[in-house]
């Protein structure tokens, strides 16, 4: 059962735009949560041990920034994620290497 969603989660999303939409002036983790966690983790570290790792990603803001409005291979884009909303999310994904970093 959880091959097959996460084969659905592949197929649904391969190559695809994504339109999620997130509400104006949502929180980083909020929106993290919304449209992220499902293949990144709930804190980022990557789910399925699969997927990239954001809590150490080396990209830098520029780059992160530009990732998630083109997605990747598996990563839909999220073009809709952009200006204050896309800030306060690499923000949050930046602190989200912090708080791992403390932990260790
Ligand atoms: C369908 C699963 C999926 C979703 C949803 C997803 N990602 Fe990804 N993401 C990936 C995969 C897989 C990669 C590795 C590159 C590739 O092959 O697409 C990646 C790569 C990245 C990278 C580049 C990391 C690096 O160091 O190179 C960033 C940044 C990123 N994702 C951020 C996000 C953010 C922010 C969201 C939510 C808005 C998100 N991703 C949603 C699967 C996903």
């Amino acid at each position: 059962m959880k091959i097959l969603s996460i084969a659905l989660i592949l197929l649904s999303t391969t190559c695809f735009a994504s339109d999620y939409q997130p509400t104006a002036g949502a929180s980083g983790a909020q929106m993290f949560r919304e449209a992220c966690a499902a293949c990144h983790g709930d804190d980022g570290t990557g789910k399925f041990g699969l997927f990239f790792d954001l809590s150490t990603s080396t990209l830098l803001d520029a780059q992160m920034k530009e990732a998630i409005q083109q997605g990747g291979l598996m990563m839909p884009s999220f073009a809709n994620i952009k200006g204050k909303e896309l800030d306060v999310l690499v923000t949050y994904i930046r602190s989200l290497g912090r708080v791992i970093a403390i932990k260790q």
